[in-house]
């Protein structure tokens, strides 16, 4: 189907693109929605996460009431038909991972930077992932934030692929095409041994919905090195480096979570209070979420 992410689709995408801006939040504290208890949302509660989603593929729940139970990552999940986990080795049988700083014995956990208290830089979920296995919505769930640090920027991808295409359509042609960036074979950061995966930073899915895969990662990726794919690599990466009024800084409190259709989000260093470390629980899925 002819999407509006297509660049010979002038017309409907400039319509888009005027929404999208106008309706683009302030700030992060437009992102956050209060609610009782996440695993019960009322109607009303319901309707204002899935607003924010449709504006801006997030929504930061605050959950006034919620137990500690690794459940509660799929049945927020379920409330907005994201029902196909990704599973992966380290996720634990149920495809939920536990988002913790990870002792030394516990390997090999202890290799992968989200199991440590180091930054990460910014990413979307499963950048390694076949486009079979994309993962389009993703549940971050926090049950202690650490005692210092931990903050997440997010940005729309959405907003990426607009802000690109002001710049210069054709950085998006670049981002595009089907070997731009190169993830070799290897074990990566959240432990999944892969093979070599080549695929386009955007892509467009059957539902004309825009997919972003990227990591701002240097080691143990190959960008393809033709001149406009170089500038068009070091644009997104200006833009990212910038102080956007799009990138929105959060840190995920007790009981807060994030919901999103995989934006772009990166994670600072922390320190952990000893007596209740750090602990997130996180979800990714196959599906966006529904309506959004
Ligand atoms: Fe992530």
């Amino acid at each position: 189907m002819s999407s509006l992410f297509d660049l010979n689709n002038q017309s409907a995408y400039q319509r888009w693109r005027e929404q999208k801006l106008e309706q683009a939040p302030a700030s992060a504290a437009n992102l956050i929605v209060e609610v009782n208890d996440p695993l019960k949302l009322t109607v009303s509660e319901h309707a204002a996460l899935l607003e924010k989603c449709r504006r801006s593929n997030m929504v930061i729940y605050a959950a006034r009431q919620f137990s500690a139970d690794k459940n509660i990552a799929r049945k927020i999940g379920s409330q907005f038909g994201l029902e196909n986990l990704d599973a992966n080795w380290l996720a634990g049988e149920d495809g939920i991972s536990e988002i913790k700083v990870s002792s030394t014995s516990d390997q090999p956990r202890q290799a992968y930077i989200p199991y440590t208290n180091k930054p990460i830089k910014w990413h979307t979920d499963g950048y390694y992932n076949t486009t079979e296995h994309r993962i389009r919505g993703m549940l971050l769930h926090c049950v202690h934030s650490a005692a210092t640090g931990g903050v997440n920027r997010l940005m729309d991808h959405e907003m990426v692929y607009l802000l690109m295409r002001d710049e210069n359509p054709e950085f998006i042609r670049a981002l595009s095409a089907p070997d731009v960036m190169t993830i070799p074979a290897r074990t990566d950061d959240d432990g999944v041994a892969r093979a070599e995966q080549s695929g386009p930073v955007f892509s467009v899915d059957e539902n004309g919905k825009l997919h972003m895969r990227y990591t701002a990662r240097t080691r143990s990726i190959e960008w393809k090195q033709d001149e406009l794919s170089r500038a068009a690599v070091a644009s997104l990466e200006q833009l990212l480096g910038s102080a956007s009024p799009y990138i929105y800084g959060a840190r995920l409190e007790s009981g807060m979570g994030l919901l999103c259709n995989n934006v772009l989000h990166d994670r600072s260093g922390f320190n952990d209070n000893p007596g209740a470390p750090r602990l997130l629980y996180r979800a990714r899925y196959y599906d966006r979420i529904a309506g959004s």
